[in-house]
C-alpha cells in the first residue's frame, strides 16, 4: 500500500487556477497519490497577504520539497521582482529541464523532433542586480559562478547518461562575453572531457544555434544553456513542436523540485476557459516520474503513465483545446483525458 505524497500546490494567476484545478481533476480520476498543501504566490498572494511570495509558502516548500505550480505574473518595468525567479534561487532549483517532443495528433512545423532543453536556473542576467550609473544609463549585472557553472555542466552529463542521450550541444556567446559565457564554456568542455568524454560534445554561437534549431531541430538531443538564452529559446522550441501548450517543465535542485509548464500566466485568455492544461499536465507527470525516483514508488510511475496514454489517445481523437486547433475548453479537455484513463 503507497502512502500519500504531500505536494505544495501553487496555482499562481491568470489561466494558473483554471489549469491547475483541471490537473488536480485528472490526477484524482487517475488514483495520483497525492496529497495537495494549497499555497499561494503571485498576484493572488499580494491580493490576500500583502507579499508575492508568503513565508508560509515558502515554509511549506522547504517541508514538502516538491511543488506543482501554475504560472505567476511579473510586471513588465516597474513592480515586484519575479516569483519564478526568487522561488528558484531560494531553494536552489539550479537545473530547469524542459523536454520538448512532438505529440500524435498535434500540428507543427517539424516532426521527429525530440530535445531536452538543461537551462542554468539561477544566475546570469537573472542575477537581479541592476543599478542606474547616472540618469539615462543603467545597468545589469550578469553574474557567472564557477560552482554553478560547473554544478548545471556536471548535472547535465549525468542526466544524458541516465537518459541514454548520446549528444549535449551548449549554446553560448562567449565570443562577446569573454568571461561570463567564457566560464560556462570552459565548464561544460572540462566536464565533457574529464567525465563524460563518451556523451558527444559540440558547440554554438547561439545566434547560430537558433538559426540551425528552425532549420532542423531533429539534429539536436540536449541542449545546454545559461539561465537567458534557456529562457528565450525554451520558447522557439515550444514553437517548433506546436506551441506553448505542449512543452512541461521541471526545476530541479539537490534537495527538491517545482514543476511548472514553460508558459507564462497568459493574461490575454485568463478565465475564459480556453486555456490548454497539457503543458502543466505534462509536468505533473515529470513530478510523478520524480516522486517514483525519489520514493523508489512505482505507484506514481504507472499513474503518470497512465495519464500519458490517456492524453495521447484523447489528442489522436481530435480532442484538443483551441491553440492546437480544437475547440474543446480546459474543462472539456480535462474530462476528455479523464474518459480515457
Ligand atoms: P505567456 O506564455 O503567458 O503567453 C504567450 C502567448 O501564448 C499568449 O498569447 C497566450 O495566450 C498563449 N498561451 C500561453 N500559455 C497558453 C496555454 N496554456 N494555452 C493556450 N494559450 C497559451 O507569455 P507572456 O504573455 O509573455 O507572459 C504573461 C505573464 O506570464 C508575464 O507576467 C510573465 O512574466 C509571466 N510568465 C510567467 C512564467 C512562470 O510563472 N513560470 C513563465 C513565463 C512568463
Amino acid at each position: 500500500m503507497t502512502s500519500l505524497s504531500k505536494i505544495v500546490l501553487i496555482p499562481g494567476d491568470g489561466i494558473g487556477p483554471e489549469i491547475t484545478a483541471a490537473v488536480q481533476h485528472i490526477l484524482a480520476a487517475a488514483g495520483a497519490q497525492i496529497d495537495w498543501v494549497p499555497c499561494k504566490a503571485g498576484l493572488a498572494a499580494l491580493e490576500d497577504c500583502g507579499e508575492v511570495l508568503p513565508e508560509a509558502t515558502i515554509d511549506a516548500v522547504q517541508q514538502h520539497k516538491v511543488a506543482l505550480k501554475g504560472p505567476c505574473t511579473t510586471p513588465v518595468g516597474e513592480g515586484f521582482s519575479s516569483v519564478n525567479v526568487r522561488l528558484r534561487k531560494e531553494f536552489n532549483l539550479y537545473a530547469a529541464v524542459r523536454p520538448v517532443r512532438n505529440l500524435a495528433g498535434v500540428d507543427a512545423r517539424y516532426q521527429d523532433v525530440d530535445l531536452i532543453i538543461v537551462r542554468e536556473n539561477t544566475e546570469g542576467l537573472y542575477s537581479g542586480v541592476e543599478n542606474e550609473i547616472t540618469p539615462g544609463v543603467v545597468m545589469s549585472m550578469k553574474v557567472a559562478t564557477q560552482t554553478a557553472c560547473e554544478r548545471i555542466s556536471q548535472w547535465a552529463f549525468r542526466y544524458a547518461t541516465q537518459r541514454q542521450r548520446k549528444k549535449i550541444t551548449v549554446f553560448h556567446k562567449a565570443n562577446i562575453m569573454k568571461m561570463t559565457d567564457g566560464l560556462f564554456l570552459r565548464s561544460a568542455a572540462t566536464c565533457h572531457q574529464r567525465d563524460y568524454p563518451n556523451i558527444e560534445y559540440e558547440t554554438a554561437i547561439i545566434d547560430a544555434g537558433c538559426m540551425r534549431l528552425v532549420q532542423d531541430p531533429t539534429q539536436f538531443d540536449i541542449l545546454l544553456l545559461e539561465n537567458l538564452y534557456g529562457d528565450v529559446v525554451s520558447d522557439l522550441c515550444a514553437g517548433l513542436v506546436g506551441g506553448l501548450g505542449v512543452v512541461p517543465g521541471a526545476n530541479y535542485g539537490d534537495d527538491g523540485a517545482i514543476f511548472e509548464a514553460v508558459h507564462g500566466s497568459a493574461p490575454d485568455i485568463a478565465g475564459r476557459n480556453v486555456a490548454n492544461p497539457l503543458a502543466l499536465l505534462m509536468s505533473a507527470v515529470m513530478m510523478l516520474n520524480y516522486l517514483a525516483d525519489k520514493d523508489d514508488d512505482e505507484v506514481h510511475r504507472t499513474t503518470g503513465e497512465r495519464i500519458r496514454e490517456a492524453y495521447d489517445v484523447a489528442l489522436l481523437d481530435g480532442c484538443k483545446t483551441r491553440d492546437l486547433g480544437g475547440d474543446l475548453g480546459t474543462a472539456e479537455f480535462a474530462e476528455a483525458v479523464i474518459e480515457r484513463l
